[in-house]
């Protein structure tokens, strides 16, 4: 993890959200008790709330303690970094800006972080005020929450207004998968050992599987869900970017831009699925259930429309990948909570044992971090070869006790060292969107609602079609 050499200032907008209180603090305080955070760094939590420092401490105290590792002295010391300024979002009451200005005042040589957890239509007028109070410093960095934007056109314009008051390099585009302990395993599995890169190709490979599967629904968070849908929730960011990792040639230096000049040129490489295409190579779905589910909002003609499982066959056009699918799959509300990748390999040219199967290497983020390699063994017996699929099995929990920190530590972690290796660049956010946007307006333009399924299942019949029709099938297994 990266070293945290600098004193900084960490302005949270959105800073009393969910996301903050169930992820940034605790997050943060990891940091402090692993002292990764310098002694004078603070913490500072923008809001509507109305709060002073000592409610909002009183706030953090009550909900995020339970939730972090029990040592009172490390606690104390924590909530003493935390202030609180009330903010009128879009309103005419400039005297929450006034009140950071005086905060962030004499400390102009610390680190300036921005993280704009904040609904993306918010980012634009927040950096424009930023600047207008004079805020932005040489030192200071913006973090973006996703969704950046709806489409193409909302994160250009979105993109756009950040870019007039920041520099590239000082935005970092935060997608929470990057974080993730196996996704940066993921690199060294392919780039610091031999064995796989020769066959790291549509000769050796038939296709692969990317699942993000969830268990959970989205109770209370319909007013959001329906304006998103899984393909912008979690395919034009999640699951593109695991996509990416896993195509991507291997960069020349384990450097921030060479690793995102790769990446971006496999987003560039996927080829666009348009027109009736749209129903053969994408499936949508919604679980019974979603429109009775408790929310703040009333269900709408949106929330009949709005699809909580998807399934795509992608190909990247490439010669590496020439041929070979890409089947990713996002769904709430299924039978577990899993995220894995599964490259799922050719058959042996000619086979001289019955009943053998292919081999196959999975790769998973969640729940059990791990890789596993499915190889044919031989089951003991004197009698006729009987082939059996065995795992060989890297569980990262057993074979490392360091306690792996949750994504957004990693990335917290990173933002305050200044290194955007693990963040979005515009042109990769564009070039996702770019891809997703045909697809988004077939589904838009249909008459046709999601296909149904029920809760606790794999998804829609349309799912596994996607891959019968081809002799395929989705990578099940037992539930852990
Ligand atoms: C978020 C999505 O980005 O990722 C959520 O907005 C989703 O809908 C979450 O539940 C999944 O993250 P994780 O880390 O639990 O797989």
């Amino acid at each position: 993890m990266s070293p945290l050499a600098h004193e900084a200032d960490l302005v949270v907008f959105g800073g009393t959200g969910d996301l903050s209180m169930r992820k940034l603090l605790p997050a943060l305080f990891h940091s402090d008790l692993e002292s990764r955070l310098a002694p004078q760094t603070r913490i500072i939590a923008m809001s509507r709330g109305g709060l002073d420092d000592a409610d909002f401490r009183g706030k953090v105290d009550s909900e995020v303690r339970q939730s972090v590792p029990d040592d009172s002295g490390a606690w104390q010391r924590f909530l003493g970094r935390l202030h609180h300024v009330s903010v009128d979002v879009g309103g005419d009451d400039t005297s929450g800006w006034a009140a950071l200005t005086r905060l962030l005042a004499g400390h102009e040589q610390r680190d300036r972080v921005f993280y704009l957890a904040s609904p993306p239509m918010t980012f634009g007028p927040f950096c424009r005020d930023l600047h207008g109070a004079g805020l932005i410093t040489p030192q200071s960095r913006v973090v973006l929450e996703k969704p950046l934007g709806r489409d193409l056109a909302s994160s250009q314009l979105i993109n756009a207004e950040v870019g007039r008051y920041f520099a590239e390099e000082q935005i970092f585009r935060i997608d929470h998968y990057l974080g993730k302990e196996t996704v940066q395993n993921l690199l060294v599995l392919r780039f610091a050992n031999a064995f796989l890169e020769p066959i790291w190709n549509s000769l050796w490979i038939d296709h692969v599987q990317i699942t993000a599967a969830e268990s959970v629904g989205t109770p209370g968070r319909r007013g959001y869900y329906d304006h998103a849908g899984a393909l912008r929730d979690m395919v034009q960011n999640h699951l593109l970017q695991l996509l990416t990792l896993t195509a991507m040639e291997p960069p020349a230096r384990n450097d921030r831009e060479a690793i995102r000049d790769e990446k971006v040129k496999v987003l560039q490489a996927l080829r666009p699925i348009v027109g009736d295409e749209v129903s053969r190579f994408t499936v949508r779905g919604q679980y019974d259930g979603y429109l009775d589910e408790p929310s703040s909002t009333p269900p709408t003609e949106l929330s009949k429309r709005v699809e909580t499982f998807t399934a795509i066959r992608a190909e990247v056009k490439n010669w590496r990948w020439s041929g070979v699918p890409f089947y990713l799959r996002t769904g709430k509300r299924m039978p577990y909570r899993r995220s894995e990748i599964v490259i799922q390999f050719k058959d042996v040219p000619h086979a001289i044992f019955p009943g053998g199967s292919p081999n196959r290497l999975v790769i998973r983020l969640q729940p059990e971090e791990g890789i596993e390699l499915h190889i044919m063994a031989k089951e003991p017996g004197a009698g006729e070869v009987t082939l059996k699929p065995v795992p060989l099995k890297l569980s990262f929990g057993q074979t490392f006790t360091a306690r792996v920190p949750e994504a957004y530590e990693r990335l917290l972690s990173d933002v305050l060292a200044g290194n955007p290796t693990l963040f979005m660049r515009r042109d990769e956010v564009e070039a996702a969107w770019r891809w997703i946007d045909p697809i988004l307006e077939a589904w838009e333009s249909s008459s046709e609602l999601p296909e149904p399924y029920p809760g606790a299942t794999t998804g829609p019949a349309g799912a596994h079609e996607l891959l019968g029709r081809s002799g395929r099938a989705w990578h099940e297994e037992e539930t852990p």
